[in-house]
């Protein structure tokens, strides 16, 4: 309650932005974006059948950027552009329609629906609101973190999970054979078929001052990997070797994330990376990660296999929940 929403500040800032939103010299978007394409995040085919392509593919993304787009994927576009749909219909609602789904203050639930409350370190906010949600395995739903309405929410949510499969377990096939490990070992890592996707869609509503704000400040994923579909707004930015480059946006294509899970496990071959979004001044940006994580009892390391005495490990094993207590409250163990 009482919680003042981006969207309901976005729509009485005309020409400027409260103070709190309004990022200092060394992060503004205007200020350290590199121009001109001369980098871009590789975009890779999975439907090419020479395997051995595609994984050269997916091992050199992943070791350099961290990130790569994927097409030819096998999620069908109506599949995708009816789960935009609903989610976009969501946030269209009136507010106390979202509300119903909003986190509880006192609860320490990542689901519903929010927006961050703390200023972030640099005391800071993010332009942007949110909602979260697992979508799979069925025993780990809480449909009442669902919308009922648009009353296609659901169906649509279901299929889209339901087509995730082939594209989760193609991207962790390529990357376990890109380690020399069996094909299943990298997916068996992080839990197999017992790996949670969780949701989320952020919106990010039209700001004046996209040169200052951000919608969401520079972080790496935690999940194993995370799968992003974005509207047509162009925001999602990488970071590689210190530099900011925009991510082109491609119709019908995923974008992917290295997280920190897989990062760990390839004992720091594969990168997670480091990327942050932008706002627009026109236009609601709005975008579906799909953050495929690790069951949250599930201890992660570096992969037995990939460790030696001339490759000791980089990274402590932690069971997931308490890799992301950790991160979230910035504890070093
Ligand atoms: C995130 C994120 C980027 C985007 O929610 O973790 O990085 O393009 N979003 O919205
Ligand atoms: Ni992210």
């Amino acid at each position: 309650m009482g919680v003042v929403r981006v969207q309901e500040i976005a729509n009485f800032s005309k020409e400027t932005i409260p103070e709190e939103f309004i990022r200092t010299t060394y992060e503004q978007p205007a200020l350290t974006t590199v121009q001109g394409t001369v980098l871009e995040v590789p975009v890779i085919d999975l439907s090419d059948p020479d395997e051995e392509k595609v994984v050269r593919a997916i091992v050199d993304a992943s070791s350099n950027w961290g990130m790569f787009q994927v097409v030819n994927h096998g999620i069908p576009r109506e599949t995708v552009g009816k789960l935009k749909e609903v989610g976009k219909a969501f946030f269209e609602l009136p507010p106390h329609e979202k509300e119903a789904y909003a986190k509880s203050p006192g609860f320490q639930s990542i689901e519903g629906y929010g927006t961050k409350l703390q200023r972030e370190v640099e005391g800071k906010k993010a332009w942007v609101d949110h909602l979260f949600h697992k979508i799979w395995p069925p025993s780990e739903i809480n449909y009442q973190f669902w919308p009922k309405n648009p009353p296609s929410y659901r169906k649509n949510n279901e299929e889209y999970a339901k087509h995730m499969h082939g594209v989760v377990n193609k991207l962790f096939r390529c990357l376990s054979l890109g380690l020399g490990l069996e094909g299943n070992e990298m997916k068996e890592a992080m839990g197999g078929d017992s790996m949670v996707y969780l949701l989320k869609i952020n919106y990010y509503p039209q700001c004046p001052r996209p040169d200052l704000a951000l919608g969401v400040p520079a972080h790496t994923d935690m999940s194993a990997i995370t799968i992003l579909v974005p509207n047509d707004v162009q925001g999602l930015q990488a970071c590689k070797d210190d530099h900011w480059y925009d991510v082109e946006y491609i119709p019908n294509a995923l974008i992917v994330h290295i997280g920190d899970q897989v990062e760990i496990v390839s004992n720091g071959k594969y990168k997670s990376v480091l990327h942050r979004a932008k706002v627009n001044k026109e236009k609601t940006r709005i975008s579906w990660p799909v953050f495929v994580e690790p069951p949250s009892d599930l201890e992660v390391g570096p992969h037995p296999k990939l460790v030696n005495e001339a490759n000791p490990p980089k990274f402590e094993s932690k069971k997931y929940s308490q890799y992301c207590f950790c991160k979230l409250n910035k504890t070093p163990k």
